[in-house]
């Protein structure tokens, strides 16, 4: 063990103990291969992109879970993720809002939308500034369908954005980070390596030093975001990307910041772009 991993172990008070799984030791990932309903092949292991200097090899969280945990994944059929997607479909092709349109009045069937999920957060160049995919839905619902907002991570919206992911499912990740988007990336970089709370512990602590650590019962992954929404076994529902931020700032006993705030959508961009090249894979299925 690195002395920053013993580091990491000693702020969170518990036992970090490689080894844990059968065959696994720090920081490796298992060597199991994903495709969903036997036919969309998912990336989950890739060249880190050039920007992430302190990885060489970048892996779906899906490859740290449990073999009952990644089985779930690999079928719609048995993927509770997949009950969101279903919901979702329903909402897209209903009027809602005073000008009677649905989504797909403009947009035509949901597959339409394969590939936005892996080119997003993305640069708005109407609004000037970086979007993310719930923010694209609610400009949609409050400027062009005259209905209420949804709940940045309530349940129709992440169904919304499950439905949405789910079309580009196999897709490589390809957000951009350049260009007018820049700042906000390295707005989201500072915040990533920034240690908060009162354990003093950054995003990068746990899921760039210390992946494949055992922290508690958890097989610590590298934090990526192609999964999003994940369904969870722990709480039973699809939870969004910034609902996950959420909880992991809470763990480290800091205030965190609102789900659709400037600094969690940098994050998301930034955290977005280290997973460029692994698969989209949402709705996935974590613990
Ligand atoms: C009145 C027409 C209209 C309706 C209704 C509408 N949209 Fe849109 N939407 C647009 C236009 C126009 C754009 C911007 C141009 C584009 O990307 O197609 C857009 C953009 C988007 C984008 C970003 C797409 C991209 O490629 O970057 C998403 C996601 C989206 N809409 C989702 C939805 C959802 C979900 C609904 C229903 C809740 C909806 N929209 C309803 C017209 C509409
Ligand atoms: C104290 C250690 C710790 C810190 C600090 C931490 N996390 Fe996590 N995080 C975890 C654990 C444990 C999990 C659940 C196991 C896993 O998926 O890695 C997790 C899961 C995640 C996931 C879900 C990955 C997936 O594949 O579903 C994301 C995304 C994530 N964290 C992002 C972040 C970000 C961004 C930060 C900084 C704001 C952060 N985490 C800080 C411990 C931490």
């Amino acid at each position: 063990m690195t002395q920053r991993i013993k580091a990491t172990c000693a702020a969170l008070a518990v036992a970090c103990v490689p080894g844990l799984m059968p065959g696994i030791a720090v920081g490796d990932p298992d060597d199991d291969s994903l495709t969903i309903n036997g036919e969309i092949a998912i990336v989950t292991e890739a060249a880190a992109p050039a920007h992430t200097e302190n990885l060489d090899t970048i892996y779906s969280g899906w490859r740290f879970r449990t073999d009952e945990t990644q089985a779930v994944q690999m079928d719609d059929f048995d993927n509770p993720g997949m009950i969101g997607v279903e919901n979702a479909m329903v909402d897209w092709a209903t009027a809602d809002g005073a000008a009677g349109k649905s989504c797909a009045d403009c947009h035509g069937a949901a597959e339409n939308m394969a590939g936005v999920r892996a080119v997003y957060p993305k640069w708005n160049e109407e609004q000037g500034r970086v979007t993310t995919l719930e923010m694209e839905v609610n400009n949609c619902r409050e400027n062009r369908m005259d209905a209420k907002k949804w709940k940045y991570t309530g349940g129709d919206m992440t169904d919304m954005i499950a439905l949405i992911s789910s079309v580009s499912r196999g897709m490589p990740v390809n957000v951009a980070i350049d260009g007018p988007a820049q700042s906000t990336w390295e707005q989201g970089k500072e915040l990533y390596y920034t240690r908060t709370g009162q354990l003093e512990l950054s995003c990068a602590n746990c899921h760039e030093d210390s992946y494949g650590m055992m922290i508690r019962a958890d097989h610590l992954s590298q934090g990526h975001i192609n999964g999003f929404p994940t369904y969870r076994l722990k709480n039973t529902k699809l939870n969004s990307v910034h609902a996950r931020f959420k909880g992991c700032v809470r763990d480290t006993r800091a205030h965190t910041y609102k789900p659709g705030s400037d600094e969690f959508i940098a994050l998301e961009l930034y955290v977005a772009s280290r997973g460029n090249g692994l698969s989209v894979e949402g709705p996935s299925v974590r613990n």
